[in-house]
């Protein structure tokens, strides 16, 4: 045998990060890390592998995932194994073994970023193994908590530079709507004028789960699932007010999007809201850069208590792909006058030296929210949102508190979420156009910050606040970006 002959290539579908892409992969992932804690999400790593039924009973059994697309292999002791193709399901798993229910506040916000794997047919944008960055927040009934998601998910994309991202919308229904829709689609697919227009594998999947025929991306299904049955036209109330509220948020933080019937997505586990965002950066039929959306179910159905839940996941690899900067560092060398030197001096590729002496300090973020903005009733919604939007485009930790709850539970969910500052949005805030911005504890010296300012001010106000707690304390600047636990 040949030298030639021995030399090994990776496994079909994936591939090496070799620098500088591999700098510019890492960069994405921690600007992600940055990001999230200013929603209120902690890092949550779980394990690359789970047992196989983990995957099947939550996306489920009908998906391309569990049926073609799982890594499964049998471990030493016989225990069916499988490498994870998506992070949600692993997420709530934890969540139930641990009994965060029990423990922990709700909602539980985690993020994570890690590889994923699918045995997919390889093509540009689609690997058998790729990284995601997702978030998924558990026991988030409301839905601010679905659009707040989206803010953030959009704001990674647009702040990594993805070529026109394009959110897409849609409300699947839930368990008490869905079986109507789902007859009413069956319907629709039977007629022979339909479905002998399907592909073979479309044809399939009517009596199996007809949802997955409008996610087929094959022209001639694409042509007559066009006039399908709508899912948001058999929306029972419930899930009608809930869509009716993400798309009032939406617009109330000025984020576009597109309604699109056909979203359904490809895992099992989704009621209500769905959505995908979309780049023309991509080829058409791999252009989804990021999904995500309700399961409010799935908690129960893999054994724990009745909890509503929100998440989504970002292809790192694919957004990149969408940026201006993969075509700038697809050159091997950084030399001068090159493109990878203009990518540098542009800010992406930052000098490894820095003003400090000796090696940079170890430290761990803190994830507790500098600020919970707690809307009093129903009225005062999208002023709470607002302005959970506007703090933390300052760069502030804020989590906005759920209204379901009662206003004492929600004052006990800051205190127990560690925040430093409470902003209280009332019907009579609402008409004076005020916050009242609150210092968790009850020092004398805290309760004399108690103040309600113009609501156009603040956020001034609350980042003078924190400035000031800072200087008081150990003097390190205090928004969460910077701030080390308490
Ligand atoms: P997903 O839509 O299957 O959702 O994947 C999310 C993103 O991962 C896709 O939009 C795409 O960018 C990327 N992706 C998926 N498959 C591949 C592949 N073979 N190669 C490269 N990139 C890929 C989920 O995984 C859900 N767990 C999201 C979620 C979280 N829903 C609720 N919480």
């Amino acid at each position: 045998m040949s030298e030639a002959d021995c030399r090994f290539s990776a496994p079909k579908g994936v591939a090496d990060l070799l620098p500088p892409r591999s700098a510019l992969s890492r960069a994405a992932t921690d600007y992600f890390g940055q990001l999230a804690p200013l929603w209120g999400y902690w890092p949550i790593e779980t394990p690359l592998f789970e047992k196989t039924e983990v995957f099947e009973r939550s996306v489920g059994g009908t998906s391309e995932i569990v049926t073609k697309q799982m890594y499964t292999f049998e471990d030493k002791s016989g225990d069916s194994i499988t490498l994870r193709p998506e992070g949600t399901a692993g997420v709530v798993r934890a969540f139930i073994e641990h009994e965060i229910y029990k423990k922990e506040p709700l909602p539980w916000r985690v993020f994570y970023a890690g590889e994923m794997f699918r045995y997919e047919r390889p093509q540009a944008g689609r690997y058998r193994q790729f990284k995601q960055v997702g978030v998924e927040a558990i026991g988030a009934e409301e839905p601010e908590a679905d659009v707040e998601q989206i803010e953030l998910c959009l704001t990674f994309l647009e702040g990594i530079g993805v070529v026109s991202p394009r959110l897409l919308l849609n409300s699947i229904g839930d368990k008490a709507c869905r079986p109507r829709y789902l007859e009413a689609l069956d319907g629709f697919l039977s007629s022979n004028d339909v479905s002998s227009k399907l592909c073979q594998e479309c044809r399939l999947r009517i009596g199996r789960n007809p949802l997955r025929v409008l996610d087929c991306k094959r022209a001639e299904c694409r042509r007559v699932t066009e006039f399908a049955p709508k899912s948001v036209e058999y929306l029972c109330g419930p899930c009608r007010v809930h869509f009716d509220a993400v798309q009032a948020g939406l617009q109330a933080l000025g984020i576009e999007f597109v309604l699109e019937s056909r979203l359904v997505r490809g895992l099992d586990y989704y009621v209500r809201t769905a959505f995908e965002v979309i780049s023309e950066g991509l080829h058409a039929a791999q252009d989804a850069v990021a999904g995500g959306g309700r399961y409010d179910g799935l908690v129960e159905s893999l054994g724990g208590p009745p909890t509503g839940a929100v998440g989504f996941a970002i292809g790192v690899e694919r957004s990149l792909e969408a940026t201006r900067w993969a075509n700038i560092l697809s050159i091997r060398q950084p030399r001068s006058g090159s493109k990878a030197e203009s990518a540098a001096s542009s800010g992406l590729l930052t000098p490894g030296y820095s003003e400090q002496k000796g090696p940079p300090r170890f430290r761990i973020r803190d994830s507790s929210p500098d600020v919970v903005v707690v809307g009093v009733d129903d009225s005062c919604r999208t002023a709470a949102l607002a302005l959970g939007s506007r703090l933390r485009r300052e760069g502030i930790a804020t989590v906005v508190s759920p209204v379901g709850k009662s206003l004492k539970a929600r004052m006990k969910y800051a205190d127990r979420a560690g925040a430093h500052i409470t902003a209280v949005i009332g019907p009579e805030e609402l008409t004076s156009q005020t916050v009242a911005i609150r210092l968790m504890g009850s020092t004398e010296a805290k309760i004399a910050k108690q103040r309600t300012v113009p609501s156009n001010r603040a956020v001034s106000e609350v980042l003078a606040i924190l400035r000031s707690e800072s200087s008081e304390g150990d003097g390190t600047v205090s928004t969460s970006a910077q701030r080390e636990p308490k």
